[in-house]
Order: C-alpha cells, then structure tokens, then sequence
C-alpha cells in the first residue's frame, strides 16, 4: 500500500521541517500537512485541521487514504503554565483524538513526540535513564508523561503501532519555536546574526540536552522507518544529541562575533529548567535502531550562523 502521511501541527518548529522531509522521501502528493492556520512556508497539500475535533481529523483520514499521522501539535512547556488546566485539555485532547480515529481506522504508524520535560527531581541529572522515575514539574511534561503511557496502552490494547521519541531543546534555523524552556537556542543565534545584543531567561550555567533540526528529522524518520519488531519501547525513546549551557553556545559564538554581548535575566523558566536533566542516555535508540547524532556545537553555530546570515542579509555578510 502506498504510503500517505497526515501531519497535524505541520507549521510548528518542527513540522515545517519535517513536512518538507517527508515530502521529499514520500513525494508531495502523498504528505498532507495541516494546522489551524494556513501557511505559505511550502508547497504540497494542506488542510485546516483542529485537532480538538475528532471529527474532522476522520474526514481527513478518509478523504486521502491516509496511512501514517504525525501528531506533533502541542502546547509546550513555558506557555502551558500560562493555563495549565487548558494546556492538558488541548494536549490530551489531540492525542486522544488522534489515538481513536487511527484505531478505528486502522493507521499503520503513529507518530508521538515526547520531551524531555517528562523528566523531574526524581531522576538523575547526567546522563538520564530512560527508564527513570517521571516527576514532572509542568503540565506540558505532565501530558507528555500521560501521553507515553496512552501511546503504549494504544499498543497494547489495540496493537496500534504509536512510536515516540523524548525530544531534547531543537535547533533549527528554518523555523521558529515557541513556547519552550530551550527556546533560548534558536533566538541567541538570530541576535547574534543580527547583532544584537542577546538577554537570556536562563543563567549562564544552566546545562540542557539540545538536538540539532537534521539529527532531530533524521531520528525521527529512522524510528518511524524500523521493522516494528525491532521498537521495543512503547512508551518513548530517548534520544541525545548534546549538551550545553548559554554560557558555552556564547563562548563558540563568539569565536565569529566576537562583540556579541549578552545578559542574563533568569525568569520562571530558569525553574522549570532546573529539572530537567543536563544529559540523557540514549543507548537504548542507539541499540534498537540505530541512533547515532552527528552534530556538535561546533557545527550547529557554524550551520546557524552562515543560514540565518543567508536569511537576514546582513551587514556581517
Ligand atoms: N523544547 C521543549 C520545551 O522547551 C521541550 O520539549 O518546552
């Protein structure tokens, strides 16, 4: 059967990326992005779809045979505790919505993404287990926490093959994020490009696991790609691919702007960052289907910089 993708939150920091992927691996035709709000960012079909209404999300199923779902919307960590009550009806909503109509309708693969905000003072710092005991301090981390374990129910129950991966803070510079602790990341980046002096909501030490936008497409295509005999993790992988504090990013980042100036003015993310891990292990993806990162800071700052410099045309050029 020809494979035919559904991405729900398609223009998200994500899914702008990964729609275009799959576009690319699949053929235009055959990946249908969607969102609340049309966007002009690519080419390819695209439907309005709010994942709150189940019933929509079915006559899109319907109407393009669809295969595979993508379920990447989501209200993410530092803006959920702006509503929390809110942010967990919108997050298990969708996924509930998503989870019953790909049962009912007998999708091959479902795709989950979960974060590394599953994670709380109960687990270790370094080098996190993924089998870890799950506090979670926000109620994105909540949902997603909640979510692993409906993913693996669906598997179980149901046999619904749902895969997922604990997201570390991504780092693209094709799209924006929006609403999360590891935001910081993406915009140091755009400051220094545009030269501009950076305020950081994180202090300088504050170690986080970070992932490149490649690596982080890459894992997810590998996963959503592997024999499913070989997934032995139904809730969620975690997957690495390397740490640093704002502290380090400045230091590399100034190796090509050497007046970037930055000051630190920690906020309520600073707390919400403070439990999160500093470093996961992920030798389990590594094991079962063959995950491996390729990029460092090193080569995120210079694949940043020399696209953002492309991007805003400046006079750094
Ligand atoms: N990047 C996300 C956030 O900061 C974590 O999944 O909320």
């Amino acid at each position: 059967m020809e494979t035919k993708v559904l991405i729900i939150g398609a223009n998200g920091q994500l899914g702008l990326v990964l729609t275009k992927a799959l576009q690319d691996k699949y053929g235009v035709e055959n990946v249908i992005a969607s969102d609340l709000r049309e966007n002009d960012k690519y080419d390819g079909v695209f439907e309005i779809i709010d994942a709150t209404d189940r019933d929509r999300i079915e006559e899109i199923v319907d109407k393009y045979q669809i295969t595979q779902i993508y379920h990447l919307a989501a209200i993410l960590s530092a803006k959920g505790e702006e509503n929390p009550l809110g942010t967990w009806d919108i997050n298990m909503k969708t996924l509930f919505n998503v989870l019953e109509v790909s049962r009912k309708k007998h999708i091959d693969r479902v795709f989950f993404p979960s974060s590394i905000a599953v994670f709380g003072e109960s687990a270790p710092l370094k080098n996190t287990p993924g089998d870890a005991y799950l506090n979670p301090a926000t109620v994105y981390g909540i949902s997603k926490a909640a979510g692993e374990n409906w993913a693996q129910y669906y598997f179980l129950k149901y046999g619904l093959d749902v895969r997922s991966i604990r997201y570390p803070g991504v780092i693209g510079y094709q799209s924006l994020p929006g609403g999360g602790t590891t935001d910081y990341a993406v915009d140091i980046y755009h400051k220094a490009v545009l030269g501009q002096e950076f305020s950081c909501f994180l202090k300088e030490e504050t170690t986080l696991p970070m992932i490149f936008m490649d690596d982080a497409i890459r894992a997810t295509i590998e996963l959503m790609e592997t024999p499913k005999e070989k997934i032995k993790i139904r809730t969620s992988y975690n997957v690495a691919g390397i740490s640093f504090s704002p502290d380090e990013v400045v230091t590399e980042i100034r190796k090509l702007y050497p007046d970037f100036k930055v000051n630190y003015k920690p906020d309520f993310r600073q707390e919400i960052a403070s439990k999160w891990p500093e470093s996961i292990d992920d030798s389990l993806a590594t094991k079962d289907w063959g995950w491996k990162p390729h990029y460092n800071l090193k080569d995120i700052t210079e694949v940043m910089i020399k696209n953002l410099k492309e991007k805003y045309k400046t006079e750094y050029i």
